[in-house]
């Protein structure tokens, strides 16, 4: 099933945390354990069944993911290509996408989060598409984060950027569900203090008229931060253990893609052969002969 929502990945940023690996490199291209860290966020979209999708860089970054990616058709989806000339906040997203979003619903995904879990796929389409939806995950560190203050009654009170002692252990995610009035919105956020157009602000104009749901995503999902270079090297070897264990991909594209319908077995069959013979062809041309159609 696909949607009319459209989807943006977010993967503009400096990095600077993982120096000097992101010197000359994107973190959002850097190695997750067998694939380029934007195939995770990517496919979190296209199980969403999104299939326009934006992805926002730098200026100095854009080719490099052009040649990663390309325009999407080998799997069936549209990919478009914003420049962000400089990494002023995640909201300023909404206002580079504005005309690509033309007015449509979005699902908005950092291109540096990975997500997993049973029932992603049909979470994500529940968000309905007047307002916001976003998702609490709990977390050991919250403070690092944006996180959710609820009332003694669970309704959310506030999200706070970055608290110094936090209010819960609810941090939102890097995935965000909101309707056409977006960059409208986001047009009226104000820099803060450190400069950036904040998530959270936008995000509290919704809030304040009661149209934000914030879903909590239970424990039985993993929620992984690729940031720091431990967190980076503890998210590949994640996606290693469950690969080995299962004999299943973690965020194929190609799968994923073949799997909504969106290209053909010849399609795949192609795909695979470019893969030679590395063991993600392998397993693409082991899709070919199981009958999980
Ligand atoms: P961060 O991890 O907050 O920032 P960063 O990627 O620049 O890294 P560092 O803190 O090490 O300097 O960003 C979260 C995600 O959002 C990441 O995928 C990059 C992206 N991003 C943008 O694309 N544009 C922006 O303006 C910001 C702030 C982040």
């Amino acid at each position: 099933m696909s949607s009319t929502r459209k989807g943006i990945i977010l993967a503009g940023g400096s990095g600077t945390r993982l120096y000097p690996l992101t010197m000359g490199v994107s973190k959002q291209l850097l190695p997750l354990y067998d694939k380029p860290m934007i195939y995770y966020p990517l496919t979190v979209l296209m199980l969403a069944g999104i299939r326009e999708i934006a992805v926002i860089t730098t200026p100095h970054d854009q080719e490099q993911f052009k040649r990663v990616l390309g325009d999407g058709s080998q799997w069936g989806i549209s990919l478009t290509f914003i420049v962000q000339p400089s990494p002023d906040g995640l909201a300023q997203a909404y206002l580079l996408a504005e005309d690509f979003l033309a007015g449509a619903p979005s699902a908005m995904v950092l291109g540096d989060n990975v997500f997993f879990g049973h029932g992603l796929p049909e979470m994500m389409k529940a968000a309905p598409e007047q307002g916001g939806t976003v998702f609490g995950y709990h977390v050991s560190d919250p403070e690092r984060y944006g996180v959710v203050d609820f009332d003694k009654d669970g309704t959310v009170k506030a999200i706070i950027e970055k608290p110094p002692v936090a209010p819960s252990n609810y941090a939102v995610t890097g995935l965000y569900f909101l309707d056409g009035t977006a960059p409208e919105r986001a047009r009226a956020v104000q820099p803060s203090p450190r400069g950036e157009l904040e998530i959270v602000t936008l995000l509290e104009s919704y809030l304040h008229e009661g149209s934000l749901r914030v879903e909590t995503m239970g424990r039985g999902y993993a929620w992984l931060d690729t940031g720091t270079h431990a967190s980076l090297l503890d998210a590949g070897n994640f996606v290693r253990t469950l690969q080995e264990r299962q004999g299943l991909q973690v965020g194929s594209p190609d799968e994923i893609a073949w799997g909504q319908g969106w290209i053909s077995d010849e399609d795949l069959s192609e795909r695979a052969s470019l893969f030679g013979k590395t063991g993600y062809g392998a397993y693409l041309k082991g899709l070919l002969r199981s009958d999980k159609h």
